[in-house]
């Protein structure tokens, strides 16, 4: 096993509009797409698209969406023993709206991941102490993710957190345990009530974070690229210039594909180059994870880019 993603899914139900409808308004939105989402399956979906071999730890609900989700997951080959239903409870859905600059406002029910606790880490120890990362975000309950990198410490397993979205409630004990700490700009804002606005502000902000015991702080900043804080040092990748269609997941689709070539060599700076060219190619496709591209995609870009 390499990466164990302990997190959220979701259904993505996209609307594609014109403008945001005001109070007791309708409105017309030219177009809807339907897909698999979740910050944990989207990180999931990433790696396994790149070759990891990806365990899921997850609950959907006892909806029509519930079997749709577990066998997306297995079509990618993701091992779902320990994605479970929960009886009488949705799956968890996202409704998002992207306008025609390409941005994005998500809403999310997070339904059946309300239900992924503490226990259920523990209930896949034997399995989970052979996975060689593990990857988290914040839609599920907080202290399922404390017991996870509680877990990765038992275990020596390296632990990517991904505090997104942002939580005030999240705990600095538990951040400082991560490795890697990869949040996106705004999320760093509001964790550490620093501006952000320049890319000295973003070391500054990174920096309370690093003297806090965090190893690495890796902020990604959309086409501002991405910057690799660590005590010692900083680097900024710039971001590929693409034409952007749909921003949604390409943070999730950075940290996958992060996870998987972390995993493979150990090299940060080639792994953040990597997944930024990933994350990239997924905006220029509508959709979360299936706008993520292949393996061959992704190294034709990187190599056109070159
Ligand atoms: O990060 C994007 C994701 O956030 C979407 O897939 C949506 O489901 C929400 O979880
Ligand atoms: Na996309």
């Amino acid at each position: 096993m390499d990466i164990a993603v302990i997190g959220s899914n979701m259904v993505d139900l996209i609307a594609y509009i014109d403008d945001m409808p005001k109070e007791g308004e309708t409105l017309e939105a030219p177009d809807f797409k339907i897909g698999c989402g979740g910050k944990g399956a989207n990180q999931a979906v990433a790696a396994a698209k790149m070759g990891s071999k990806v365990m899921m730890i997850t609950k959907v609900g006892d909806d029509l969406f519930a079997d749709n989700t577990i066998q997306n997951l297995e079509s990618h080959g993701i091992d779902t023993e320990f994605t479970s239903k929960v009886t009488g409870t949705s799956s968890g859905v996202a409704p998002i709206f992207v306008d025609q600059e390409s941005k994005n406002r998500i809403l999310i029910i997070k339904g059946a991941n309300q239900h992924l606790l503490p226990a259920d880490v523990d209930r896949a120890a034997e399995k989970l102490k052979k996975a060689s990362l593990i990857v988290l975000q914040l839609e599920i309950p907080l202290p399922t993710v404390y017991r996870a990198i509680d877990f990765g410490c038992e275990h020596n397993i390296p632990v990517i957190l991904n505090p997104a979205p942002a939580s005030k409630e999240l705990d600095f004990d538990y951040v400082c345990k991560s490795d890697f700490f990869i949040p996106n700009e705004s999320e760093l804002e509001i964790l550490t009530g620093m501006p952000i606005a320049t890319d000295e502000q973003i070391k500054e902000a990174a920096s309370i974070l690093l003297n806090k015991g965090v190893k690495n702080v890796i902020v990604t900043m959309g086409n501002r690229g991405v910057m690799w804080v660590t005590k010692e040092k900083n680097v900024k990748v710039r971001s590929e210039k693409v034409a952007a269609v749909d921003t949604t997941g390409a943070g999730d689709a950075f940290i996958g594909c992060f996870a998987h070539f972390i995993v493979k060599n150990g090299d940060v700076l080639m792994s953040i180059k990597k997944a930024a060219a990933f994350a990239g190619l997924s905006v220029t496709k509508r959709g979360t994870q299936s706008s993520y591209p292949t393996r061959e995609e992704l190294e034709v870009f990187i190599t056109s880019r070159t």
